[in-house]
Formats: C-alpha cells, structure tokens, sequence
C-alpha cells in the first residue's frame, strides 16, 4: 500500500505536470457559470466537464483532475464514465471528500471543514469509482488575532484524520490548509499564517501516523492580501514561498501543489515560474489550479457548443503554460502564441 501510494503521489507531479481543480461544488460552478450566463444544469455542468476533459493533449500537462460527487458519476459524450476517460488518458482521477468549511463555535469569523462522518465508507466507494487521490480544504482567514491558534488546530486535526483514512483506503491525500487572500493583510502577515499552520500541521500528521511520502500539500502562495496596497513582485513572493515551506514542509513530501486562491490567471503563472527560479526547491513545486486554470476558458465557451474547440485550445494553453512554469521555463512570449 505503501508503494502504491508513493507512486500515486509522484507520477500526478512528474515531468513538470500539475492538476486541474474541476471539483467546484454545484454552488460554486453556479456561481462561475452566472458569470457568462449559462444555466447550472445537471447536463450544462456535464458537458462543460467533458469540454475539459476531452480537450487533447492536455494530459501532457495535468496529471491529475480533482472531481466533485457528481461528476465523478457522469459520463463523457461517448458515454465513458469520466474517471476511466482520465484513467485512459493516463491522468490520475480525484476526488473533493470535505463537506464544506462551516462556522467554527466559539471563533467568530473563522471556520472549521467538515465531512469526517462517514468518510471511511464514502472513501471505499470513491475508490471503486477509480479515484485514487482526494482533497480536502482548510481555510483560515488572516485578520487581528487570526487565524486563532483554536482554528489552526482543530483544522490541522480534522486534515490529519482525513489523511489517514485516505491512506488506508490506498488513496493519496490532498492536504489542503489555504491562508485565504481575500483581505488586506500584508506578505508578512501570510507568512506568519502559513508558518504556523504547517507546523501545527505537519506536527498532527506525525501525531495521527500519516506517510508524509504518500500525500501531496496544496497550500497557499505567501503572498499579500488582495486589499494591501503593497503588492509583492513575483520575487519577493517567490523568496517568502520557498523560505516559508523550506523551513516548515519535510524533504519526504513528494510534491507541492499550489492553489491559485483568486490569482489572476497570468499572475499565477507568473508567481509559479518565479518560484522555480530559485534555488533551494526540495520538491517539485507544481500547481492544482480551479479558477487559475479555468477562467479564460469558462470565457471562451459561454456555455455554446460552437465554441468547444475554441474553449480547449484556451485550457490547453493555459495548462501548457503553467506546466513551462513548473520547469521555470515559462516567458510572456507564450502568452502571444495561446492567443495566436
Ligand atoms: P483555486 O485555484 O481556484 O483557488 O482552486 C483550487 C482549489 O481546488 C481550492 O480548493
């Protein structure tokens, strides 16, 4: 089992690849299928999976899609279920198992994720399924006082648990602890956040007996808060990145994927390749972006099937340049090409 998971984890990561974060809740999907006026039905949510999905040759660049409860049932136009399509293609099929992030009693404004009911049977389904890695996402808000030292434990607990059941299962954890950017909090104050809550969590996955070899950590960037009128440059957050987790992420974690957290597309291209500028990376430094990698793309199909090609071209390009910035190899000149 152990093997397998460590082979799990490293080929979602290998040759520069990344995942693509398809798993949005039906709430969430809704929200971004608004955005272009396009209704949330089962079928329209179907078929915009399938877009994705189906879009050729990006399984040079994505190593791993994370799915939702309902798209991991569905199936592609020529009624292949999804996880054997990704399978087929040689890209590892996943799955969100958390419930959601709720308020946490008793810490005003921050929140616990929930979802360990029953997840030991849910876990045993998913992998009949075919999925093989699953994520599950912490958030804590930055703030006076925060997050509170309450919140990063219980949060840190509730991964660890997840961890461990997963890694029974034989499935791979995503461990997802995001130091969220949505307020105006400055770089530093990100890297105070993201510091300690790495080490309370990497202290609970020893704690709870989690192989460190057999997960993938999907973390924030440290980067300044989207109101602080300082806005980093790439370097400096890329400096503030790799200090933060070389100091507090073991040599043994086979992989470091981040999330995009309300990014602009480019700018999280941009940030990844700066942090693989560097010197010092001790693991591959990758990304597992949802909106990151999908909102040119939700813009290129507005829900139309005349425009399905041109909607893949877009993902395919911006999986082709966040791949170039997984090798630090990526340059503005490729944007040209994309919109070529
Ligand atoms: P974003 O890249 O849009 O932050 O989404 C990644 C994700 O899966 C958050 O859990």
């Amino acid at each position: 089992m152990t093997a397998e998971l460590r082979a799990i984890a490293r080929s979602i990561v290998e040759s520069d690849k990344g995942i693509l974060a398809a798993d949005e809740s039906t709430g969430t999907i809704t929200k971004r299928f608004d955005a272009i006026a396009v209704e949330s039905t089962e079928e329209n949510r179907r078929s915009y999976r399938n877009l994705l999905f189906t879009t050729a040759g990006m399984e040079e660049f994505i190593g791993g899609v994370i799915l939702f409860d309902e798209t991991i049932r569905q199936r592609s136009d020529d009624g292949t279920a999804f996880p054997e399509l990704l399978a087929a293609m040689g890209v590892v099929p996943g799955i969100k198992v958390d419930t959601g992030a709720h308020p946490l009693a008793g810490a005003p404004g921050e929140t616990i994720t929930e979802g360990l009911d029953g997840l030991r049977k849910r876990l045993a389904d998913y992998y009949q399924q075919g999925a093989r890695f699953a994520k599950w996402r912490a958030t804590l808000s930055v703030g006076e006082r925060l997050p509170s030292r309450y919140c990063v434990r219980v949060n840190a607990q509730a991964l660890a648990r997840y961890a461990s059941l997963c890694q029974e299962t034989g499935i791979v954890p995503i461990v997802e602890p995001e130091v969220l950017m949505d307020t105006d909090h400055s770089i530093d104050a990100c890297y105070d956040a993201t510091a300690r809550t790495l080490q309370a969590l990497f202290a609970e996955l020893a704690v709870q007996r989690v192989d460190l070899e057999g997960i993938l950590l999907k973390p924030n960037m440290v980067i300044p808060g989207k109101g602080n009128a300082d806005q980093a440059s790439p370097e400096r957050i890329a400096r503030a990145t790799l200090d933060c987790f070389r100091r507090y992420v073991p040599a043994v974690v086979p992989g470091i994927v981040f999330l995009s957290g309300g990014q602009a597309e480019v700018e999280a291209t941009v940030n990844l390749d700066a942090i693989n500028g560097l010197d010092g990376r001790v693991w591959p430094l990758s990304f597992s972006y949802g909106r990151a990698l999908q909102a040119s793309t939700l813009q290129a199909w507005q829900g139309l099937e005349e425009n399905v090609e041109a909607a893949q071209a877009v993902f395919l390009h911006r999986a082709r340049c966040n791949a170039a910035a997984v090798g630090g190899r990526y340059d503005a000149g490729l944007e040209a090409l994309g919109s070529a």
